[in-house]
Formats: C-alpha cells, sequence, structure tokens
C-alpha cells in the first residue's frame, strides 16, 4: 500500500479565513502558535554578526550552544548536572518530534507503537506514520486537560512501544502532565520518554517542570527557541537527557546531515543567555490570554484559563452549535476571528476551539469589539 498523506491540518483553514478576512479592518488570525512580538535586539545582532557562514556548522551544535542551553536548563529548571556532552541541537523542534519515531527504529528495530497524547500537536502520530509505525493515543487522566493516563495503556501496546511522548504545558489544552510519574513509567519498562517542553516557560500554574528533575535515565527533554524567544523563523532547538540516548540521535543526525545554521546557533546563545525578554513575553501572554477568555465569556463561550502555554481551549456550548467547525465559523463571522477547530489535534478534541493568543492586544481588543456588538440569546 503506497502512504497517501492527509491533508496539512492549516490548509482546512482557508474557508474560514476567507469569511474573517471580510471584516474591516481585516481577519484576526489566532489559529496557528506562530510567535508575532519582536526577538531579543542582541539576537538578531548575533545571527548578522557570528562570523560562522563559511563552514559547516556542528550538527551537534557549537559548544557554546550547548553549554548556554546547560546552563539555561540549571538556572530555569535547578538542574546543575546536565553535561553539554548530554545536550544536542534540532532545526527547530519539529523536524525532531517527526524522526524521532524513525531513528529509535534503527535502535529498536522489533518495536514499531509511537504512545503520545491523544489530545495533541498532530506531530507526533505524524512521526509515526513517516516511519511506518503505529500511532496510538493515550486519553488524559480522568477530569484533567494535560497529561497521561497510563493505565489506558494496554501491554501489548507497551511492549511494542519506541517511544512516549508527553508535552507538558500541552498544546492545545493548556493542561500539565506528571513527569514524575510518566519518567517512572517509561522506565520501568524500559520505554524512552520524550518529553516536549517547548511551553515550559509559559507555565502558569507553579514553576516550569522539566521531565529531566525526576533523573535523566531513560528521558529526553525536547526544549525550543522558537515561542521561548520569539525565533520560530529561525529554527534552534535542543534535546538533552540520557546520555545514551542523545548520543545515538546525535550520531544518526549527524550522518543525515541535520544542522542548524551557524549563525542560528549563534543567535541561539545569545537568546539563551537572556531571561529578561523571557519575562516580558511571559507578561504580554497573560495579558491577552486575560483578555480574550473573558470576550469569549461575555459572548457565551466561557474558558478556564490554560495551567500553561499560550491557547485558549474554548469549550463549544452545548446546544449553541453543532461542531467546533460550526463555532469556528461564528467567530470568523461575527468578530473576524480565525481560530483551529480542535479535531485537528485528534478526535478528542473535537468538543473544543484553540485559540492561539499570537496577536498584539490592538488586534485581540479589535475582536472583543466586533463581538461585543453580537448578540447570542
Ligand atoms: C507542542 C509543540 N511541539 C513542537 C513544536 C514545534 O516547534 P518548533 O519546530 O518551532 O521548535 C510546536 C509548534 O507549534 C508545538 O506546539
Amino acid at each position: 500500500m503506497t502512504f497517501s498523506l492527509p491533508p496539512y491540518p492549516y490548509d482546512r483553514l482557508a474557508g474560514l479565513a476567507k469569511l474573517a478576512a471580510e471584516h474591516d479592518g481585516g481577519m484576526v488570525d489566532c489559529s496557528i502558535g506562530t510567535p508575532c512580538d519582536p526577538p531579543l535586539r542582541a539576537v538578531v545582532d548575533a545571527l548578522a554578526s557570528s562570523g560562522t557562514e563559511r563552514g559547516y556548522p556542528a550538527s551537534a551544535g557549537s559548544a557554546q550552544l550547548r553549554e548556554a542551553a546547560a546552563a539555561w536548563l540549571a538556572r530555569r529548571f535547578g538542574l546543575p548536572d546536565v553535561p553539554p556532552s548530554s545536550v544536542a541541537a534540532c532545526v527547530g523542534t519539529k523536524e525532531l518530534v517527526a524522526s524521532v519515531p524513525h531513528v529509535l527504529r534503527l535502535r529498536e528495530p522489533r518495536r514499531d507503537t509511537v504512545l503520545y497524547p491523544a489530545v495533541s500537536y498532530p506531530t507526533y502520530a505524524m512521526g509515526a506514520e513517516l516511519a511506518g509505525c503505529r500511532a496510538v493515543p493515550v486519553p488524559p487522566p480522568p477530569g484533567r486537560a494535560g497529561g497521561l493516563d497510563l493505565d489506558a495503556v494496554a501491554s501489548s501496546d507497551a511492549e511494542r512501544a519506541l517511544v512516549l511522548w508527553s508535552n507538558s504545558p500541552s498544546n492545545p489544552t493548556g493542561g500539565l502532565g506528571d513527569l514524575a510519574a510518566e519518567a517512572a513509567w517509561g522506565r520501568a519498562r524500559g520505554i524512552p520518554v520524550f518529553s516536549d517542553e517547548c511551553y515550559a516557560e509559559f507555565t502558569w500554574d507553579g514553576p516550569p517542570r522539566s521531565v529531566l528533575q525526576h533523573g535523566p535515565e531513560g528521558v529526553v527533554a525536547v526544549h525550543s527557541l522558537s515561542k521561548r524567544s520569539n525565533l520560530a523563523g529561525v529554527r534552534v532547538g535542543f534535546y538533552a537527557g540520557d546520555g545514551e540516548l542523545v548520543e545515538f540521535l546525535r550520531a544518526v543526525r549527524q550522518h543525515a546531515g541535520l544542522m542548524v545554521p551557524g549563525p542560528a546557533q549563534a543567535a541561539g546563545v545569545a537568546a539563551l543567555a537572556d531571561d529578561g525578554h523571557v519575562e516580558a513575553q511571559r507578561a504580554r501572554y497573560r495579558e491577552r490570554l486575560g483578555y480574550l477568555g473573558g470576550v469569549l465569556g461575555g459572548y457565551g463561550c466561557p474558558v478556564a484559563p490554560p495551567e500553561g502555554g499560550f491557547y485558549l481551549w474554548v469549550p463549544v456550548p452545548a446546544g449553541r452549535w453543532p461542531d467546533a467547525w460550526a463555532m469556528a465559523e461564528a467567530l470568523a463571522t461575527d468578530g473576524g476571528l480565525l481560530v483551529s477547530p480542535g479535531d485537528l489535534y485528534g478526535e478528542g478534541g473535537a468538543g473544543h476551539v484553540r485559540v492561539a493568543l499570537v496577536q498584539p492586544m490592538e488586534r485581540l481588543t479589535l475582536v472583543g469589539e466586533r463581538l461585543a456588538r453580537v448578540s447570542h440569546g
């Protein structure tokens, strides 16, 4: 059987975008989690002045980048003992997420299953498909938005598992998971736990957490500068943790020619060295989450604040619309607001829409004014 690719999730939003764009003042696009705020000046300067253009960059990441990442893990999560040799670079994290099953299968050819959060970033399941593996969703614990109900994993699936993906704070639900329990579960079964922590800086319920706080054995934390430092266009991420796993990934990826461009690595060093711009970004997201949550409440769509991340995960109010696509259409028509229907993140998301707070306040207030004019009796 040949492999047939599904449509790219966001390509399905074109019809809604057209509706939203009909508004005076245009569409307010909160569908994709792509940052809109400026990066740090020192980061842009580093891009232009590193002098690294001529030679090939180190696939693992420069010594400076690996040291900056280790220093940040120490500062942010109280992890003083992560050696830079257990840290390696990736070209943003999406390519890593998409390729981990393929790479791990080289290590464990008899295993063919990827366990991943049932309502999640679509690339966990896509990575399984691209590797010819089975993608097996794991539901959240009952009554929780985030995390993994590991008791729900069939032992027949666990025996075949190449990897367990965790994502806390979660895109799209904003929920937090129990990283200690996930690490212990994976260790007990010899299943590597890959913890996608790209929203860790935007943790609202308590301090940022990393799976590495529960020891490095059998776990890999995946981090990105795309969200933390508004650098999605520069493509810098890294992974860190279990020395053997990191080294295996690093070596395969070097053979495959995966390299973060030198100027981007230099930018990453500058970004990781600074925490002030992250504080400013946290304040922006908090303000926007609070504001738009209030607007949606006034429009008859109450939503709980997320435990982390910069998304509102808004339930479709019972009886008002038949599904999330109809709700998204109403938000496009009434507010010029483009959101993502929750089934883009898995069947279990079908009763929600996701709103990414990646527009400045002046754009969001435009949505507020438009929605306030609409009665929703
Ligand atoms: C949960 C999650 N993981 C990974 C990524 C990939 O980010 P990047 O490739 O820019 O590092 C995203 C981007 O939206 C995401 O939401």
